[in-house]
């Protein structure tokens, strides 16, 4: 596309983004069970996108200078900490949970101060820890989990620990199977050895104290248990705020202090900065501080019923279907379905076939493969029609086998270090992806192929299709 040599009229720039729309995943209505988070309250949609709209032009760099941030983010962080189990916690208002995840790493890191630092991490916690580790020059220790019920093994975090870990990480909850990590164990290796202990709140943060409320047995997670240094909880998931909003907490000032950048040493202004970005937008904390006052602890509870109820009734569901079974006892309202009877990725297929949006999660160090699902307050309009669908795909699933024998027996033995990047490039279209023309409808035989390489070449080969992705003129998608 070239820029138009003209201003285009608003009503032609309205049309067409319309258009580039209708390919786009629904982001409301309750169909699609990942990415999204749907209260399923237009009045709180509305009022957030308009709070957005009219900070968008504020700049977050200086609180001096917008004060009405700082206010507002003082606010956002107070709600946050004593939701999570603290009145004296200090914090900050992040864009996500990965940004949240890579300041309390860096935090940690700058804490320790020493060479080669470790991170230790349940293979359950969010793949973020790993690109904070990568950004910031730490290594990441995995330590697998239980296979039955998918949550960290405190004597094998024990076991993992060196006089160069700088930080521990316990999940409540872990994304791909909704469970809570026995923080109380874990929290209290890190304060016997004096390593600080991550709690990743960011999708269960703001939902489990609900739940706990609503007679959910939540084991304790939060600030409030000894040994438990920074928590993350994103704000643009449960609470409903709208995208780019998260908080990370810090027990203790000090630590907080190793998240923050200064530096005097350039020609301008003394930066000084609390996040990762600097000149940001003040639309993401104006919205989120706008729903949270508008939502309110009631209204909150309210929303976290109405998700339980649907989880309930999926997981009950789910167990009458004859071939599924739920991994694990989720504590969340997200849940991962697998079966020893029918492909899952053919299974999801059928799903998205049936306007379903439910995301395929590959087998892992002898986890099984599953398929996801994210509930929301909008799950429970939705999820007794989703049960008769899905126990239609599961007939129609029966059978089919998704992937070429001969491609995946050729893939198992590649070494992606000796393939250069010209080489990966020609394995895209041998896995059915052609760039130009968008993924396909039916994903199962390159989720069953890219499941089947070594996860190093599955790594360069995505990277391959994003490269080529982001590329102008192969959006077709
Ligand atoms: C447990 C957990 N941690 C971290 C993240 C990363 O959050 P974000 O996508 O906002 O960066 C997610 C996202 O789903 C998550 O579920």
């Amino acid at each position: 596309m070239t820029l138009p040599p003209s201003g285009l009229p608003r009503d032609e720039v309205l049309a067409k983004l319309q258009e580039l729309r209708a390919g786009d995943l629904a982001a409301r209505g309750g169909r699609t069970f990942a990415y999204v988070y749907d209260p399923a309250r237009p009045d709180i949609d509305e009022l957030g996108h308009e709070v957005y709209a009219s900070y968008l032009d504020v700049n977050g760099l200086d609180p001096t200078v917008f004060p009405s941030l700082l206010a507002m983010e003082n606010d956002v962080v107070d709600i946050a900490r004593r939701h999570l189990g603290s009145t004296t916690a200090v914090g900050s208002f992040t864009s996500g949970g990965t940004e949240s995840i890579i300041l309390a790493v860096k935090a940690a890191r700058d804490l320790a101060g020493i060479e080669e630092p470790q991170v230790v991490l349940p293979v359950t916690a969010h793949a973020a820890f790993q690109k904070a580790c990568h950004y910031l020059g730490l290594e990441a220790v995995l330590v697998d989990v239980d296979p039955t019920t998918f949550r960290a093994v405190p004597s094998a975090v024990e076991a993992a620990i060196t006089d160069r870990t700088v930080l521990l990480v316990a999940s409540a909850a872990s994304y791909a199977h909704g469970v809570v990590d026995p923080v109380e164990e874990i929290a209290a290796l890190g304060l016997a050895r004096g390593i600080p202990v991550h709690v990743d709140g960011c999708i269960g943060g703001w939902l489990l104290p609900y739940f706990r409320r609503l007679g959910i047995d939540v084991p304790a997670f939060d600030l409030s248990v000894p040994g438990v240094t920074s928590i993350s909880v994103d704000l643009h998931k449960y609470a409903y705020a709208p995208k780019g909003a998260s908080v990370v907490l810090y027990a203790d000032p000090a630590m907080r202090r190793k998240q923050y950048y200064a530096t005097a040493d350039w020609t301008g202004y003394t930066m000084i900065n609390a996040t990762v970005q600097s000149t940001k937008s003040g639309g993401p904390l104006a919205a989120a501080w706008a729903v949270l006052q508008a939502v309110g602890d009631d209204g909150y509870l309210e929303l976290a019923d109405k998700t339980l109820r649907a989880t309930r009734r999926l997981v009950e569901g789910v167990g009458k279907v004859e071939g599924l079974r739920v991994l694990g006892e989720p504590e969340m309202a997200l849940v991962a379905v697998a079966s020893d009877e029918v492909d899952v990725f053919v299974l999801c297929d059928e799903m998205n076939a049936r306007g379903w949006y439910v995301q395929p999660q590959l087998g892992y160090r002898g986890l099984p493969a599953s398929m996801h699902l994210t509930l929301t307050a909008s799950s429970d309009a939705v999820v007794d029609d989703l049960l008769v669908d899905l126990a239609v795909c599961v007939e129609a699933s029966r059978g089919v086998v998704a992937g070429d024998e001969g491609l995946l027996a050729a893939v198992k033995d590649l070494n992606p270090d000796e393939l250069g990047d010209d080489v990966l490039a020609t394995l895209l279209p041998l896995a059915g992806i052609e760039p130009g023309d968008g993924l396909p409808d039916r994903m199962a035989a390159i989720n069953t192929l890219l499941e089947a390489m070594p996860m190093r070449l599955r790594e360069r080969l995505l990277t391959e299709f994003l490269g080529l992705l982001f590329t102008p003129g192969n959006d077709a998608g």
